[in-house]
């Protein structure tokens, strides 16, 4: 861990910003093209809310503090790339607008913040977040004699509040409508750039006939630099769509019923089960504007010569790509796989690998080799608790997007095979009607039934595969002391003695202190507040660093980067103190109001300055996990140098519906794309010693506004297939060190206080062995004593020591209210202590990870 007493940018900021802009372009997404683009920089005129005033990434606890002068705007990266811009004066127009909401967003929002209750302002910044307003009424007045207009559409959101489906958010607003006939009609040629966190409408290509779209997304502080790579061809596009952009709000399943769409926040019922996406687009035959897996290129590939043969248990792809037009690029393989239906329901297809080549110059090509493990196609039949893999023809498709795909393989299965048996989780607290697929009424093209029939055949044996037991341990081993030498964490560390020899020594104080978060003085400050390292999400208790040499463990906030204090004083006494008139206002300054002393601080001034990287969905429009992995390796290098041990990242739940809040931190509506991107990241965060990923919201966070209190009514198997299967191929794959439970209910039960999921499900069956951690102000007087003091809900809150009792380890960020009622529990017998015990030793286990360049109090 380095300090930095310099405000100057080091070497490593320039190092991983130049790294940044690179991710950066490889995951935008190229909608349309007439032709128009690569361009040559030129004169042009741009307009739209998010031209100067770009997104970099959304809004609330994901947002990344980096150094504000290294942000680029589309308009800066336009003029970096030599195009000028005669609209200034409309830039600046919007600019005054855009700064006098802000001040005045910002000045009521502390006018109404109540300095005794600092929690009270958090929650009225992320349920009123700050968005910007409106472009203004456009006139003849704003047009310009350029032949090319660039509109930029921005949209924005965050954690505690779902998005809307209506002008301004997922539509277009009025003016902004009204300026793109005007410019439709007025340029030569008109480029519309979204620089948005998820799906919008986009009924506008149809309307007003672009030349070009791209989906430039929120790219972190090079996304100006980046957009105008793509759009000049210093970059060939190569990212595809994650999640399906479907023609109108309503084509996605239930749509009328999401969030504060029914006016009901307390239940929601997936009735589409596990028809999400394109699952669901496809089943059901609908065409979406943008299918999932979709993006243009410069160029145009041919992926042809597959084929495909089975190993034992392993399918084999060879397939070679060739790149046909005279632009080097590169190309993303998309395999996907039909399955036979029969005692159970299967989506049209379903993405089973993929793989992104490397840049083929014009004319070249690439021999690609995927493999998969059959296993991993099974379905889960929950009558039986087991994964099965289906009698019948399964039908193997190869193309670059979801509805471009040729049939390249039909296996045969001559039986039923059971893969997997395990026991039945979160059974239903109400009965609902879930979608069938009875009629079939899918996707289908032309030629589909030749390609079935001239389908080579891969016989798949049975007698290949073994069927797999989880086996489910009890925790109920009550662990005694029978040392009488006070053990260390190194004697630990040096093989003497055992966690478990160490944590029977432990009292139910000491042990219920180590299993809540470190609040100095019992003051929380949500999202901020770790005394070691400014800005940080929390730290863990420290109380027994002098008896046991336990340090603490600090985490910090996620997934665009690292979030942390941009500069803070560091007092003679060692204190480290946010001085906030020197950072921008925001969710950092919000966090900590009320915590601080009055007046500017004296003492030594310290930076602190992380990379603000794309956001995950961009990320994952990459579809390429080995640049996934180097952006989790540069975080591990930050993370490093500032003193971090668990990132409160990836996060990746289901993008369910478009309108969700958080869906930009998010990589996917598809499980499998999650997953792998979850896994590389993990893998190149925890490349670095010590430190490592919190995997999150585990599970089904797919629903912000009233998310503390919201019930999640899900089938096990739409829960196994779709909301944990990522978590699964993540934890499999890459072993993050840490989980974070969510927030919300499934079935009844808050997901922090389930067994099925911390236990059963996690270390169980998926050999978790890391600690799980709580989302912040899960339990006590947090956020969600807050919330539940000011409304009344349908569904209780969870428990601290209901954590416990379920293996959710460390709740955080802890408060002596939650120490106090984990006592309360072993005490009165409702918390068995070998339970407590249990997380304790998986908190000393990560906590023997810990590097020594972690500073010692
Ligand atoms: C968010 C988490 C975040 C935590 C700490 C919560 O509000 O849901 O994702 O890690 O705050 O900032």
């Amino acid at each position: 861990m380095k300090y930095t007493s310099s405000p100057e940018p080091s070497l490593r900021e320039r190092k991983h910003a130049a790294r940044a802009r690179a991710i950066a372009s490889q995951g935008m997404v190229l909608l349309e093209n007439n032709g128009i683009l690569p361009l040559k920089p030129c004169n042009i005129s741009l307009y739209g809310n998010c031209a100067r005033l770009t997104i970099k990434g959304g809004i609330g606890s994901g947002d990344v503090n980096c150094r504000s002068e290294t942000i680029v705007s589309i308009e800066k990266g336009l003029e970096n790339a030599g195009f000028s811009i005669a609209t200034k004066d409309w830039l600046n127009h919007y600019d005054e607008r855009y700064s006098r909401d802000q001040t005045e967003y910002y000045g009521r929002l502390i006018a109404r913040a109540d300095p005794t209750n600092p929690l009270s302002t958090i929650v009225d910044y992320l349920s009123n977040p700050f968005c910007p307003p409106d472009i203004p009424v456009f006139t003849k007045a704003d047009l310009t004699d350029t032949d090319l207009a660039i509109f930029v559409i921005g949209r924005n959101s965050g954690e505690g509040t779902d998005r809307h489906d209506r002008p301004g958010d997922y539509r277009l607003s009025v003016n902004e409508s009204q300026t793109l006939k005007l410019l439709a009609s007025h340029y030569k040629d008109l480029i519309i750039l979204l620089n948005v966190g998820g799906v919008i409408d986009t009924s506008f290509v149809h309307d007003f006939a672009p030349s070009a779209v791209l989906l430039v997304s929120q790219a972190g502080a090079a996304t100006g630099d980046a957009a105008a790579d793509i759009l000049t061809g210093k970059v060939n596009p190569s990212g595809k769509l994650t999640a399906t952009w479907a023609k109108q709000y309503h084509d996605y399943p239930y749509a009328s019923e999401f969030s504060h769409n029914n006016g009901n926040l307390d239940d929601s019922y997936y009735k589409e089960g596990i028809y999400v996406g394109y699952r669901w687009f496809d089943t059901f035959g609908i065409s979406p504007a943008y299918p999932f897996g979709y993006g243009l290129s410069y160029t145009d590939f041919l992926i042809s010569n597959t084929s495909v043969y089975a190993s034992g248990t392993i399918l084999c792809l060879r397939t070679t790509v060739t790149n046909k037009g005279l632009t080097a690029g590169r190309e993303v393989v998309q395999i996907y796989a039909s399955l036979p239906s029969g005692k159970l329901e299967k989506p049209f297809q379903q993405l089973v690998a993929y793989a992104k080549t490397n840049i083929l110059s014009a004319g070249e090509s690439v021999d690609l080799v995927v493999e998969l493990n059959l296993y991993d196609l099974a379905s889960y039949d929950t009558s039986r608790a087991s994964y099965i893999l289906e009698c019948g023809e399964a039908f193997v498709r190869v193309g670059n997007s979801s509805r471009h795909t040729h049939i390249v393989a039909k296996l045969a299965f001559d039986r039923e095979i059971i893969t997997k048996t395990l026991k039945n989780i979160l059974p239903l607290d109400e009965y609902f009607e879930e979608t069938s697929n009875a009629v079939d009424v899918s996707y289908t093209y032309m030629g589909e039934c030749d390609e079935k029939a001239q389908a080579p055949t891969v016989k798949i044996d049975a007698n290949d595969f073994v069927t797999q037991f989880a086996a489910y341990k009890p925790r109920t081993n009550r662990l005694e002391n029978t040392c009488d030498n006070t053990i260390k964490m190194d004697d630990l560390i040096k093989g003497k003695f055992s966690v478990e020899q160490l944590t029977a020594q432990l009292s139910v104080m000491e042990m219920a202190k180590l299993c809540v978060g470190y609040s100095e003085g019992g003051d929380l400050a949500i999202g901020n507040s770790s005394t070691i390292v400014p800005g940080a999400a929390g730290e863990t208790s420290f109380h027994l660093f002098k008896t046991r040499n336990l340090n603490r463990i600090v985490l910090s906030d996620g997934p665009a980067g690292l979030r942390l204090t941009q500069q803070y004083m560091r007092t003679l006494e060692g204190k480290n103190i946010d001085d906030d008139s020197v950072n921008p206002v925001g969710l950092a300054m919000l966090f900590s109001v009320g915590s601080k002393p009055a007046g500017t601080p004296s003492g030594q001034r310290l930076y602190q300055y992380a990379t603000a990287l794309p956001i995950a969905s961009l990320l994952a429009q990459t579809w390429d996990v080995n640049l996934i992995s180097d952006v989790g390796e540069l975080v591990g290098a930050e993370m490093e140098e500032f003193g971090i041990t668990l990132w409160l990242a990836p996060g990746m739940n289901i993008h369910r519906n478009p309108l969700c809040g958080r869906n930009f931190e998010y990589y996917s509506e598809d499980p499998l794309v999650s997953g792998l991107c979850a896994a590389a990241t993990t893998r190149g965060v925890q490349s670095h010693v010590g430190v490592g990923t919190t995997i999150k919201h585990f599970a089904a966070n797919n629903q912000e506004s009233n998310r503390y209190f919201e019930n999640n009514h899900i089938s096990e198997r739409a829960l196994r297939e779709i909301y944990l299967k990522g978590f699964e191929i993540c934890v499999r794959d890459a072993q993050p060190m840490s989980v974070m439970t969510s927030y919300n209910l499934i079935n009844g039960i808050h997901t922090a206080n389930s067994e099925d999921l911390c236990i059963s499900v996690l270390r169980d069956e998926w050999g978790f062995s890391g600690i799980v951690v709580t989302d912040w102000g899960t339990t006590g007087k947090g956020l969600y004593g807050l919330i539940t003091a000011s409304h009344p809900h349908k569904y209780p809150g969870s428990t601290s020591f209901g954590c416990i009792a379920a293996g959710n380890d460390l709740v955080m960020p802890g408060g002596n209210e939650d120490i106090q009622e984990i006592i309360n529990a072993v005490a009165d017998g409702r918390l068995p202590l070998a339970k407590l015990q249990y997380c304790v030793t998986n908190i000393l286990r990560l906590m023997m990870k810990l590097p020594s360049w972690i500073k010692l109090i």
